[in-house]
């Protein structure tokens, strides 16, 4: 009778978090109702925002319900030792915030302006030593910094980690490694291309936790769009190995720089079939492409404005 009870209201109220499902937050400020969509009623368990600071959208949900991983995004080549994210991630620690996860730098092999941080293995290994390895001796799990999907990652993460352990280990024989839990990728083309990316990984670092920090189908049909965010959740979530996801989508169509088409709203703000999926919910039937959006409404306030002037001058 209890279960019979109960089952109707789990239905109703709530979807079963999933561990490894994270987002990729992207703040709206034009609509900031679309901010509060993604930890209610929802299978996604955390998120990052390329910050060391939790986003002030999600301030008053707890750790436990939708936890936040801080970011070093990238480091100041002039001062590489500068420890702004150690200090910001140890007092959240100490505030009693359960940090269990930190994430490091973004793209570093990447330039500026596709968004990459382009940053030095030599340098980042300095601000590795200074803002990570202290974090790892209180217990918190490191992710190492996110290459793009390109052939320039491995031998990044390569020299990245070699000249991390010089600084380390600082000319003595009994040589040292930093310390790290976890691989973070990115991947924007097709699921064949993810797994030899991902066991390329796996094979150089036998073991390795991998985490899919930032993926789509970019620039693709939504047909292909979905058939490969179906296959993805499934393989994410049936391989041990991967540690957690993050689909880079959740924003509306007309701001995508990935594609219409793989984006959890639409122009309206509307969650798409993939956006409820990510979520754990049912399909809405929404298309991404569809709605006013931004550009047409000031388009339309454009015209409104230039009819009134028109009536105005006739009168
Ligand atoms: C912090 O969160 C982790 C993972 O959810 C949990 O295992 C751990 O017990 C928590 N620690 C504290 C002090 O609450
Ligand atoms: C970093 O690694 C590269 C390649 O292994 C090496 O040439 C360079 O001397 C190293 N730099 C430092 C600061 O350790
Ligand atoms: C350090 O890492 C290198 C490369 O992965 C590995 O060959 C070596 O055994 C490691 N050394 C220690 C002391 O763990
Ligand atoms: C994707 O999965 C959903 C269920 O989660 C299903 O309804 C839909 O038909 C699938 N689409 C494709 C293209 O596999």
């Amino acid at each position: 009778m209890v279960i019979r009870l109960a089952l109707p209201l789990l239905a109703a109220t709530g979807v079963l978090a999933n561990p490894k499902r994270g987002l990729v937050f992207v703040p709206n400020e034009d609509h900031p109702e679309d901010n509060k969509i993604w930890p209610e009623d929802s299978a996604i368990s955390w998120y990052y925002n390329y910050e060391s600071r939790p986003s002030p959208a999600f301030a008053d949900i707890s750790q436990s319900d939708f936890a936040f991983v801080p970011m070093q995004w990238g480091v100041d080549a002039n001062n590489p030792t500068d420890d702004t994210f150690l200090r910001n991630v140890e007092e959240q620690l100490d505030g009693g915030t359960n940090i269990t996860h930190v994430l490091g730098f973004n793209e570093p092999d990447g330039t500026l302006d596709i968004g990459g941080s382009d940053t030095l293995p030599e340098v980042a290994a300095e601000a590795w030593v200074v803002n990570f390895e202290p974090l790892a001796k209180r217990g918190v799990k490191l992710g190492l910094p996110a290459c793009t999907g390109g052939w320039d990652g491995m031998p990044w993460l390569r020299q990245f980690l070699g000249n991390c352990s010089e600084i380390l280990s600082d000319g003595k024989d009994d040589k040292k490694n930093c310390t790290w839990d976890f691989l973070p990728v990115h991947w924007y083309d097709n699921v064949e291309g993810l797994k030899s990316h991902i066991n390329e990984r796996r094979e150089e670092w036998p073991g390795v936790e991998i985490w899919v920090t930032e993926y789509a189908y970019a620039h693709k049909s939504l047909d292909e769009v979905q058939e490969h965010f179906n296959t993805t959740l499934e393989y994410f979530d049936d391989s041990d190995f991967i540690g957690g996801y993050t689909y880079f989508g959740a924003f509306r169509s007309e701001v995508s720089n990935v594609g219409p088409d793989v984006t959890f709203l639409n122009n309206d703000g509307k969650l798409t079939d993939v956006g409820s999926w990510y979520m754990g919910r049912s399909a809405t039937g929404v298309d991404p492409q569809s709605g006013r959006g931004e550009s047409v409404m000031i388009s339309w306030a454009i015209v409104l404005g230039s009819m009134g002037m028109v009536t105005a001058l006739l009168l």
